[in-house]
């Protein structure tokens, strides 16, 4: 007795109308990020689709599911009933199609495959010359690199859409992780070049807590740095502004609106003597670093292993470029601290 899924001894015509099997997986694929962002145009944004195509895409999987996939609820998208599930069976169908792709990989060696990093806001400033340099190593091999804000990284890991990630702190709040601590990541107090605290020598904390700040938005990992160091000192920061991105920040402490605290990586273009200038302010610089994360239970892909081994072992330009930026930054003290070689693993 064929199960009621078993259509092998039905005639096509014999089928009814509707049949997930006429699902695709572009259709299951904009589903997918539909629900995970919550919005058709975040999803659009996401696939570099226009927003008729998911809508139409979303459509096609309705018709072939037969139920109403999703609702809205206020601005939100939200799945039905039916929807969760074909949330889960999309996870499943993804995750099976990594698998398969990292068979292929083996089997194809090293010479062709993906690889996919997600990155931290900060990590912009190097990660794509860092991929640039991968890619002529090994110039089979794709890659797409997704850069996002901390909340999203760990949404990102929980539902396993990179292969592997750069990070400033290890999330706490992600699936145990394996971490490996490769760059150093020294944050600075940065002012417009014409701010009268530049060229002073060991400004202390308190005054910096006093000047109109600005500062990166909730999430961000340098935003927590600073909180915390200032905390630490029992001050709190006269926030002046919030931006959400490292470039917008600049541009604020140039137009003078204030102070800010950055990565000295956001100033690799333009070196510490340009528009922006880095202040010698106690407490800094903030020595942190970049790990390399990806879930304790997943195995990495060839091409990923061959990634940590490029960024572990190949790679130490980060750490002399940010050594020199340092000297350069803080040349009259008689001691900078250091950036040290960073090849940790958790
Ligand atoms: P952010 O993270 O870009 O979110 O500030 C970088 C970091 O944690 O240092």
């Amino acid at each position: 007795m064929p199960s009621s899924y078993d259509h092998s001894d039905v005639s096509p015509a014999a089928l009814p109308e509707y049949l997930i099997r006429h699902a695709t997986l572009r259709q299951l694929q904009v589903f997918e990020a539909i629900v995970r962002l919550g919005s058709f145009t975040r999803a659009a944004e996401e696939l570099f689709l226009t927003q008729p195509t998911v809508s139409l895409q979303v459509k096609k999987l309705s018709e072939a599911v037969g139920l109403k996939l999703l609702e809205q609820a206020g601005r939100q998208t939200r799945p039905t009933e039916a929807g969760r599930e074909v949330y889960a069976a999309c996870h499943e169908i993804m995750r099976t199609l990594v698998d398969l792709e990292m068979g292929i990989a083996n089997l194809k060696g090293l010479k062709r495959g993906r690889l996919r990093l997600g990155v931290i806001t900060t990590a912009e400033y190097f990660a794509p010359e860092i991929l640039g340099q991968f890619c002529r190593a090994y110039p089979g091999i794709d890659v797409s690199l997704k850069v996002t804000n901390r909340d999203r990284i760990v949404e990102r890991i929980i539902t396993n859409e990179d292969d592997i990630y750069i990070v400033g702190a290890v999330p706490t709040d992600a699936p145990a992780l394996t971490t490996h601590a490769f760059a150093t990541n020294p944050l600075v107090v940065i002012a417009a070049r014409d701010h009268p605290l530049v060229g002073q020598r060991q400004i202390p904390l308190a005054s910096i807590a006093e000047e109109p700040l600005i500062l990166r938005e909730p999430g961000s990992g340098t935003r927590d740095a600073v909180i915390k160091l200032l905390g630490e000192h029992g001050l709190r920061p006269s926030v002046h502004m919030e931006l959400g991105s490292n470039e917008a920040l600049k541009h604020a402490v140039v137009g003078g609106l204030g102070l800010a605290i950055v990565s000295l990586h956001t100033l690799t273009l333009e070196g510490v003597h340009g528009p922006v200038a880095v202040l010698d302010v106690e407490g800094f610089p903030i020595m942190r670093e970049w790990h390399l994360v990806y879930p304790r239970d997943k195995e990495l892909s060839p091409v990923s292993k061959a990634f940590l081994e490029f960024l572990l072992e190949g790679n130490d330009n980060l750490n002399t470029l940010m050594r020199s930026m340092l000297d350069e930054a803080f040349p009259n003290l008689a001691k900078a601290p250091r950036p040290r070689p960073a090849h940790k693993k958790t």
